[in-house]
């Protein structure tokens, strides 16, 4: 699978809207990782893609709840942030597998915290530094996340 899908986003304005296209993209479910140090862009890119949703509230970043549930409509998004995470088994009190439903779009942040217990992610974001703005590049790990990739290239 290529891994080969990158684009330059030199604001805020520009990696919310990339979220819109990852939300259009996603076909309203799968598990996408969001990797990238602290204050690389993963809450401002999660938000984008729960607007693209249809979300129209505030979308606050889960670090001390671990978890926040979204309903836009029928749809269900779940926006982790596993950074205070201590211990990969903690997640078993989240009653973590109830959440990687089929149907369910799942954004995790700081998956490397949750390490064993997560599903294999249909997607990678990986989020860098370039100058003042950032890079995101995007890369699949199944056939549902090469179909989302393909969908995305020819949304930006
Ligand atoms: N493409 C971008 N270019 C420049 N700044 C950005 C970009 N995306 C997000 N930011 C800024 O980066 C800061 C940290 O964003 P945040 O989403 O909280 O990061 P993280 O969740 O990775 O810790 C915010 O001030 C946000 O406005
Ligand atoms: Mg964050």
């Amino acid at each position: 699978m290529s891994s080969d899908y990158k684009v330059s986003l030199p604001n805020e304005a520009s990696m919310t809207a990339f979220g819109h296209a990852i939300a259009h993209a996603s076909g309203g479910s799968g598990v996408i990782f969001l990797l990238g140090d602290l204050g690389m862009g993963k809450t401002t890119l999660s938000r984008g893609v729960l607007q693209g949703m249809g979300h129209k509230g505030s979308v606050k970043s889960p670090t001390y709840t671990l978890v926040e549930p979204y309903d836009v409509g029928e749809q269900r998004i779940y926006h982790f942030d596993l950074y205070r995470l201590s211990d990969p088994e903690e997640l078993e009190y989240l009653g973590i597998r109830d959440y990687f439903d089929e149907a369910a779009l799942c954004l995790v942040e700081w998956p490397n915290r949750g390490e064993g217990m997560l599903p294999v992610a249909d997607m990678l974001l990986n989020i860098e530094l370039d100058g003042y703005g950032r890079t995101v590049q995007w890369t699949p790990q199944t056939e549902k996340g090469q179909k989302m990739a393909d969908r995305l290239v020819k949304a930006i």
